[in-house]
């Protein structure tokens, strides 16, 4: 958008953006790529996300991720995003969402986006990549085939497919759930995506230990996760849910995130390392760092990513779905959206 006319107001459904991302895991998870370096580059506004939370009902949040984002995406917005988790057992999905984007010349509005599957795929594209990154010192075929995962829900399901869609193939694919329903969802799930053999753990010592790629998508607020041992296989651990593990397993592990200031903030697990050693040592840096060379991942570890997810990511593929809608001729625009436009009166 140029110029500094009144844009056009457009809503896009969650079956557009479903539509304009179905099987662009490749191109998603290359937009997040670049858009972690702009970040790094400094050409993004990012602020700390505020939390909505309320005193009756603990359990529930809604955050607020404003963003700004340059290069050739060149877009301000908002993402709004609900976390309800009592929604799961009424069979709603926990996590709904808006996306709005402002336009870089006026400041006007010109979209709002159903945002939780734009949250799911950048959040999937973002471990996807990171699994990338982080094995690719390995030798050949040594990049992990047996994959599991602590938490069987919208994410972990997304970043299966992320992985998938990016190339991976797992020999081994086990789940972990608090809740045997959803671990036998998500194995309904994996049966029709494709091959592996699956494995529903009980335990979660288990789980972990036949595991080389490990992801954490839970729901628990604190950690859970505490005895280094399980990792003494020196797994590569997508910690996406952030709270699951205690500061000892991250203190014998290669720490990375996607933004320092970020991640270190709201009890997250790397918040809680910080807070128990009075430092940031443990960390080796963020994933930009990795893919910059600035930062090495050494074998003989246990590698562990904790995304905090920025708001940056969401604009990149909220923009990404707006142009593909409007591309298609589908853009709904929604008439005189914006009306008080004289300023003393028509
Ligand atoms: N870092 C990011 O950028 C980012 C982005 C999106 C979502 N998330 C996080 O991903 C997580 C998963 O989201 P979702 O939409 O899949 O949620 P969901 O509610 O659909 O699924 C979560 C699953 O975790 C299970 N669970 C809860 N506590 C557990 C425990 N201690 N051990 C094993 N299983 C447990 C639940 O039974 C449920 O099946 C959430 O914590 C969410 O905040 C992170």
């Amino acid at each position: 958008m140029t110029g500094s006319s009144v844009p056009p107001f457009a809503v896009i459904s969650g079956a557009q953006v479903q539509q304009a991302l179905a099987g662009r895991e490749r191109q998603i998870t290359e937009l997040v790529e670049e858009t972690y370096r702009l970040h790094d580059a400094g050409d993004s506004v990012n602020p700390p996300s505020y939390f909505l939370r309320f005193p009756d009902r603990p359990s529930d949040r809604i955050i607020a991720l404003p963003a700004s984002i340059g290069g050739k995406v060149r877009v301000d917005g908002l993402k709004w995003i609900s976390s309800f988790p009592e929604n799961v057992a009424a069979g709603i999905p926990r996590a709904s969402a808006v996306l709005i984007l402002n336009d870089h010349d006026t400041g006007y509005p010109f979209a709002c986006l159903e945002s939780s599957i734009i949250s799911a795929t950048r959040t999937a594209a973002s471990a996807a990549l990171a699994a990338d990154w982080l094995t690719r010192g390995r030798p050949q075929g040594s990049r992990p085939a047996r994959v599991g995962f602590f938490g069987t829900g919208l994410i972990a399901r997304y970043i299966h497919t992320f992985l998938t869609g990016t190339g991976w193939t797992f020999d081994e694919i086990g789940v972990h759930d608090l809740s045997a329903e959803h671990a036998a969802g998500l194995r309904g799930y994996l049966e029709k995506a494709g091959p592996g053999r699956i494995t529903v753990y009980e335990d979660a010592e288990q789980l972990i230990r036949s595991s080389d790629l490990v992801v954490f998508a839970t729901i628990a607020g604190e950690p859970h996760v505490s005895d280094v041992s399980w990792f003494e296989h020196n797994p590569v651990v997508l910690h996406v849910s952030l709270r699951d593990l205690a500061p000892e397993v991250l203190l014998a592990s290669t720490n990375l995130v996607d933004d320092v200031e970020h991640c270190l903030k709201a009890n997250t697990s790397p918040h809680l390392a910080e807070q128990l050693t009075g430092s940031r040592d443990f960390l080796a840096g963020t994933l930009a760092d990795v893919m910059a060379g600035r930062v090495t991942v050494p074998a003989g570890r246990p590698v562990v990513f904790s995304p905090f997810g920025l708001g940056v990511l969401d604009l990149a593929v909220g923009k990404y779905v707006y142009d593909e809608v409007t591309r298609s001729g589908d853009l709904h625009v929604i008439d005189d959206f914006f009306h008080e436009l004289k300023r003393y009166g028509a």
